[in-house]
Parts: structure tokens; C-alpha cells; sequence
């Protein structure tokens, strides 16, 4: 069925509401649109043929399959009728689609079926925690298990039949609005399984915990693993050790005092996911956060990133993280388009060796889609200069660049701490100042009337040199009803040491940037009008006073994945 927009704008300024984290259409949660003409439909990122989709449910590995649920409205391209869809893979990049594994069918859910994890039992046996929608409307946390443990493809779950098995009452005093996306579970040493819920007390946000000897019958702990006052709700909580040194991933339950503890929440109030890294206190069942932190600060990704879940990858030993990319457009555009929503290429997480923080890097299955590799010399970028990448399909790429930064001198004083999405909101990739700005422009059109610019800008405090990463989509497209914000984030990089890297991944879209060797993440969607298909380039720029210099530059077209 097509509709047409003006139609769509009348309805739903009429009907809108808001139903936790997502604004409700009620109208239009069944309304099936899409035009043949997609510019913006990813070639590698995940994405169904069509529809809603959000949060990344239960990744696993089983019997050498990767599956992924997530969370999906199989009727429309905005968020309602929640249902578990399910797709297999085998290296992450290329993926099956099969049929919902989770649906409404018991009271316990039938008001939706939303987040939630998987636990690998002993003897290989995957369970399914997931939160349901009850009659009254109250959240509830539910178990499922697979029918047939000898089918690889885990097509069939069964319910069990004492769900809810986590309620609120009026005894626990739990918020039967705010409490859901349960974790994977972790084994302690006394042989009981624990797991997380998210939730919120008035406006303090936290992590409630329950033990369980059998994983159906659960049991709420007096303490919380962990809460900070204010932060309003914790959605999808992730809670996972790491190797204090070293890049192999660890199963859930493993602790000991060579590795340490990452918190992850999704702020619903800020629409990001920031972690904490700390230690697992066992004898009190809590978290410790390093140096007494008191709230969150640090983020997997400073662009648009939602509702992440990481979980043990035990063929390659790695930790993998999946998270969801909302749109940027607007729901007229989506239903237009007749999807919305599509996950970040998984990557593989660790900690850095300074423990201070994580580092994210795709996953190397991403790199087998690469073709016709373009490498340039090594290359002074002057200031002002554009260098532009020929022999790379622009709209679907892989570009890898490395500057040496002299000169440092040059950098511009930043006296006070100043918040660095701000930062590069002002000064944008126009302002020339100090170092900087150099990097890369994205979905460029012809004579620059569209472009993305992904960049660094060298300052200098007390001594020291600080590296903004900025991702700028203040031009991107001439179509203004998009999001526009310009993202940015400080980069942890020693530039008498080290080189200055960035790496993009490009994909009709999306625009996935790593800087500073995986160090910091930001990732745009961005809707061009002029630069698609072949109409799209990319170049190297440096639009600084001062020169830099390009150590090495690649680029590979990517080729399409088999996804939907
Ligand atoms: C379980 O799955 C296996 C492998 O797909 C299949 O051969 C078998 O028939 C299934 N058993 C049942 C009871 O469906
Ligand atoms: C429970 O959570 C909902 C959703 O955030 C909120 O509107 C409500 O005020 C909360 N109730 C209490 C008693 O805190
Ligand atoms: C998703 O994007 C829309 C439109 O830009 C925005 O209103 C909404 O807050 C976003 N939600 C999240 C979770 O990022
Ligand atoms: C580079 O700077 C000039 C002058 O400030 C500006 O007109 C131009 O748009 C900038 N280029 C980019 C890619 O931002």
C-alpha cells in the first residue's frame, strides 16, 4: 500500500503519543509503505528488507552459527508491534533471515516482546531472558528455551510455563514501568546464576539483581549491583569482564584479579550508551567503579548509537559488540523509505592498556568484502588542500588514512574543559584556527554544495595536546528536515608518539568512523540529495593554515553483503 505524505503529516500531528523510549504512531505501526527509488538502503550494515527495527536481543554463538534477534515490527516502518526477529550468520558480515523466534503468546507477553539476552547453560543449552508486556502493561521478565538443541538455527523457542519469573509487586517496590532488558547471566562461585535488570527509583537509575540456583526460580538481592543518582533509567545493561591486558575476549562468568569490569547502560533520558570500568566486589555482589567515579562519562560511540549488548564469542575468542543506528530523518522520510533503523557492523571490544577506557574495532570478517584496494604515497596535505580518493565507489566504502601531525607548536590554547560536541559544533570544518581541521570528506557532492566532514583539530592544555575527533553533518544534505548535529569527542592520542588515524566506514547512509586506532567511535547517518550513487566523492582535506602530513592512505570499494 502507498500513502501519500501530506496524508501522513496530518496523521500523526493527530496521533502521537509516547510509550517508554520510543514515541508512539499508533496509526501507523501497521502502515507498509517504501519506494523502489533507496538511496540510503545500507549494502553492509545489517538491515531487514523493510521495517522498524531497533535494539540488537541475544546475540550468541551456537554449534558455530552466530544468531541475532532483534527487536522488529514486522507491519510498519515506526516503532509498535514488537516481535524477536531472528537471523543467522556465519562471520557476521553476511547473514539468513529466519522466521520471529519471540512473539506474543502468553499473558506474560502479550503486550510485546522486548529486550533482553542470552545465557549459555551448562551442556551448551541457550536460555533466553526477555522482557514481556503483561495485560495490566506491566514489565515483566520472561524465559525461553529452544525446542530442539540439536537444530543449529535455534528456529523454534518454548516459553516457560511459569513466566513471569521477575514481576513487580507491591512488596519489591519495583516500577512496573521501568524495569526490563535483562543481561546475559553470569555463574558465581556458589553455583547461583545471576543476572541484571534495568530500572529506576524516582530518578536515580540502576542495575537490580537476582540470583537463581535453577534460572527459573529468581531472587531479588537487597543491593543493587550498582546506581548513580539522576541518571534517570538504565535501558540494556550490559555487564561483562575484561583482560587487564590483553585483546581475547572472556565468557561472562569469568572473574579473578587479572581482569577488570565494564558497566554499560543505555540513558534513556540522554538517548546514549556510556560504561564505567571497575571491579566485581563477589563478597558483596556490587560493582566497584575505578577511582570512585560517581557517574557515567565515557560512551561506546558519540554519534547516533543506542541499546548495545556485547556477548562472548567463543570461536574467536573476542568479545563482540552490536548496537543499533537509529535514523536521522524524519518519520514522513522513513515511511517513505518504508524502513527505519539498522545495527553497526559488530565489533570486537577490549580494554585499552592504559585501563582508562575500551577500544572497538570492526570486525576483521568486514575486511573479506574489500575490493580494488587504492593506496596513495605517503603526502604532504597542505592547508587548504583537497585531495580527492578516485577508483573507490564512494557511497560504499572502506578508507583508512594516517597523518603526522609537526608543527604542534601551531596548536590552538584551550584553557577550561570545554564539552567537545560543542566544540566542534563551532568550530566546524570551515574555521580555520591553530591545527586543524584535516581528515575526511564524506558523500561529497560536485563543487561541494553536500559534503560529511570527519575530522581532527590539534588543541593545547597545560603542556599538553589535546585531539578533538569531530563527525560534521551540518552540510550534509540539502533535505534540512533531517538531524543535522554535529558530533565530537576527545581522542586519547600521544602525538610525540603516535600517529593520528582514522578509519571510515562508508555505506550509503551511514558514516562509521574510528579514530585514534579504535580509541573513539562516532557514527552519522546522513541523507544526501546530490551525492549519491556515482554522483558521490570522497577526498582527503586539510582546511588548516598548517601542513600536515598523510603517512598512508587506503581506500577499497566494499562489496554488498548478503543480508535480507
Ligand atoms: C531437531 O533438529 C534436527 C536438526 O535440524 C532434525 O534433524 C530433527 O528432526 C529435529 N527434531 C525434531 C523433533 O524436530
Ligand atoms: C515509574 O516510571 C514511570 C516511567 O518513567 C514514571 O512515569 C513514573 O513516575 C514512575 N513511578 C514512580 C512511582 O516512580
Ligand atoms: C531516534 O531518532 C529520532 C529522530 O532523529 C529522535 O527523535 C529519537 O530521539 C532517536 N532515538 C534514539 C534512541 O536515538
Ligand atoms: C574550508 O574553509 C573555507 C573557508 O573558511 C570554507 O569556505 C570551506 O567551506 C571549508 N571547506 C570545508 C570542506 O569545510
Amino acid at each position: 500500500m502507498s500513502i501519500s505524505s501530506i496524508w501522513l503529516f496530518t496523521l500523526f500531528c493527530v496521533i502521537y503519543g509516547s510509550v517508554a523510549e520510543h514515541h508512539v504512531y499508533r496509526n501507523l505501526q501497521s502502515v507498509s509503505s517504501g519506494s523502489t527509488n533507496q538511496p540510503y538502503r545500507t549494502a553492509y550494515h545489517f538491515q531487514p528488507p523493510k521495517n522498524w527495527i531497533n535494539d540488537p536481543n541475544g546475540p550468541l554463538r551456537y554449534r558455530g552459527l552466530y544468531h541475532l534477534f532483534y527487536q522488529y515490527n514486522p507491519k510498519g516502518a515506526v516503532w509498535g508491534n514488537i516481535v524477536w526477529a531472528h537471523s543467522v550468520s556465519k562471520d557476521l558480515v553476511n547473514w539468513t533471515p529466519l522466521d520471529p523466534a519471540i512473539f506474543p503468546s502468553q499473558p506474560s507477553d502479550i503486550n510485546g516482546c522486548w529486550s533482553g539476552s542470552t545465557t549459555l547453560l551448562p551442556g551448551n543449552k541457550p536460555a533466553i531472558l526477555y522482557t514481556g508486556i503483561d495485560p495490566q502493561n506491566q514489565q515483566v521478565q520472561n524465559l525461553a528455551q529452544p525446542k530442539n538443541l540439536s537444530d543449529p538455527f535455534l528456529r523454534e523457542w518454548v516459553k516457560s510455563p511459569k513466566n513471569p519469573l521477575m514481576a513487580p509487586t507491591s512488596a519489591n517496590k519495583i516500577n512496573s514501568s521501568s524495569f526490563r532488558d535483562p543481561t546475559t547471566a553470569w555463574l558465581g562461585k556458589d553455583g547461583h546464576w545471576r543476572v541484571l535488570v534495568g530500572s529506576k527509583r524516582r530518578t536515580r537509575g540502576l542495575a537490580i539483581l537476582y540470583r537463581s540456583k535453577d534460572f527459573v526460580n529468581w531472587v531479588q538481592a537487597k543491593h543493587p549491583l550498582h546506581s548513580t543518582l539522576g541518571s534517570g533509567i538504565w535501558e540494556c545493561p550490559d555487564f561483562f569482564p575484561v583482560l587487564n591486558k590483553g585483546t581475547l575476549g572472556l565468557d561472562t562468568s569469568v572473574i579473578g584479579n587479572y581482569v577488570s569490569h565494564v558497566l554499560k547502560v543505555s540513558l534513556d533520558d540522554k538517548k546514549h550508551d556510556y560504561y564505567m570500568i571497575g571491579s566485581y566486589n563477589v563478597a558483596k555482589d556490587a560493582f566497584i567503579p575505578d577511582n570512585g567515579a560517581k557517574e557515567f562519562v565515557l560512551r561506546y560511540d558519540y554519534g547516533k548509537y543506542y541499546a548495545s549488548k556485547t556477548f562472548f564469542d567463543d570461536g574467536k575468542k573476542r568479545r563482540i559488540l552490536l548496537g543499533w543506528v537509529n535514523e536521522s530523518s524524519s518519520v514522513a522520510d522513513d515511511i517513505k523509505k518504508g524502513w527505519s533503523g539498522i545495527h553497526t557492523i559488530p565489533r570486537t571490544i577490549w580494554l585499552h592498556e592504559s585501563g582508562k577506557q575500551l577500544v572497538q574495532w570492526p570486525v576483521v570478517e568486514v575486511e573479506k568484502l574489500r575490493a580494488n584496494p587504492v593506496n596513495l604515497p605517503p603526502q604532504v596535505l597542505k592547508g587548504g588542500q583537497l585531495l580527492q580518493i578516485n577508483g573507490v565507489t564512494a557511497t560504499q566504502a572502506d578508507v583508512e588514512i594516517s597523518f603526522q601531525v609537526n608543527n604542534l607548536r601551531e596548536a590552538e590554547v584551550l584553557d577550561y574543559w570545554t564539552d567537545p560536541q560543542i566544540l566542534c559544533s563551532k568550530k566546524g570544518s570551515a574555521v580555520k584556527v591553530g591545527l586543524g581541521p584535516f581528515g575526511l570528506l564524506v558523500f561529497a557532492s560536485k563543487g561541494l554544495h553536500e559534503y560529511t566532514s570527519v575530522f581532527f583539530r590539534i588543541f593545547k592544555q597545560q603542556n599538553k595536546n589535546l585531539v578533538l575527533l569531530c563527525s560534521d553533518q551540518s552540510s550534509s544534505s540539502l533535505n534540512k528536515d533531517n538531524d543535522l548535529t554535529t558530533y565530537g569527542t576527545f581522542v586519547d592520542v600521544d602525538l610525540l608518539h603516535e600517529k593520528l588515524s582514522l578509519r571510515t566506514l562508508i555505506d550509503h547512509s551511514v558514516v562509521e568512523s574510528f579514530g585514534g586506532e579504535g580509541r573513539a567511535v562516532i557514527t552519522a547517518r546522513v541523507y544526501p540529495t546530490l551525492a549519491i550513487n556515482d554522483k558521490a566523492q570522497i577526498y582527503a582535506f586539510n582546511n588548516g593554515t598548517t601542513d600536515v602530513k598523510i603517512t598512508s592512505l587506503s581506500a577499497w570499494s566494499m562489496k554488498k553483503a548478503q543480508i535480507s
